[in-house]
């Protein structure tokens, strides 16, 4: 029986980068939220609405992440799953700032998208990975931190995931709120959530915060 519970907190910002858009609502939306990003989330933001890409996290999601990778542990590692465009390794490397002592690991499978978001000026504690998770996972060893923002090492493949979470390490899903997307996508959602609370290794707690956390510490 895992310690799970459900918390649904005020109102989020209603500023979202992701979701089903129109054409050039990233950019607008981007052009709304800009004035309140740090500059290398409003850097990354603008590398991705150039190239198209909407998948981004939102700034409530940012923040979060950021939070707690500010938190990590001295000597803590970080892995984020899905670079995307870097928006959130943005996010993660404000909230490390311009610590010596740790490692964040980024993974991305889409190479031109790597390729693109490498292009941010990361501090050298930035580890770019091409590939699939999945199969790079393993290699990679234990982390701290884990923002795991795609649908390889989230709707499936979490057991590899849920392995690389260090003892009293943390998990971060995002995108966990129902938001009508493909029934595999949405059945996918349900059974990642019941999937981890019934895993009694980790402590969870749901939030109705940004497109939807679930955030899981790892006790045993
Ligand atoms: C939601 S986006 C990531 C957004 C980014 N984390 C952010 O916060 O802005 C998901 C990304 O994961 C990548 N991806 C999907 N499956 C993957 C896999 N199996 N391994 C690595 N990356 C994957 C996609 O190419 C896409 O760029």
């Amino acid at each position: 029986m895992s310690l799970c519970e459900t918390f649904h907190p005020p109102s989020r910002l209603g500023l979202e980068f992701r979701g089903p858009t129109e054409t050039g609502k990233g950019r607008r939306l981007l052009e709304l939220a800009s004035r309140s990003l740090p500059e290398r989330v409003r850097d990354a933001a603008e590398r991705a609405a150039d190239a198209g890409f909407e998948l981004s996290s939102e700034p409530g999601i940012g923040r979060a992440i950021m939070t707690l990778a500010a938190a990590v542990r001295p000597g803590g590692r970080v892995l984020e799953i899905g670079t995307g465009m870097g928006v959130g390794t943005a996010w993660l490397i404000q909230g490390l700032a311009a610590r010596a002592d740790v490692e964040l690991v980024t993974i991305e499978s889409d190479p031109k998208r790597a390729r693109l978001a490498a292009e941010a000026n990361w501090p050298g504690y930035v580890q770019p990975v091409i590939g699939d998770v999945l199969v790079e996972i393993g290699r990679l060893g234990l982390f701290s931190l884990v923002f795991a923002d795609a649908e390889g090492g989230k709707l499936y493949g979490l057991d590899l995931t849920l392995a690389a979470v260090d003892l009293h390490g943390i998990l971060v899903l995002d995108d966990m709120r129902f938001q009508g997307r493909s029934p595999a996508i949405e059945e996918g959602v349900v059974r990642v959530r019941r999937q981890l609370m019934a895993d009694d290794r980790f402590v969870c707690v749901e939030m109705n915060w940004s497109s939807g956390l679930l955030v899981a510490t790892r006790v045993r």
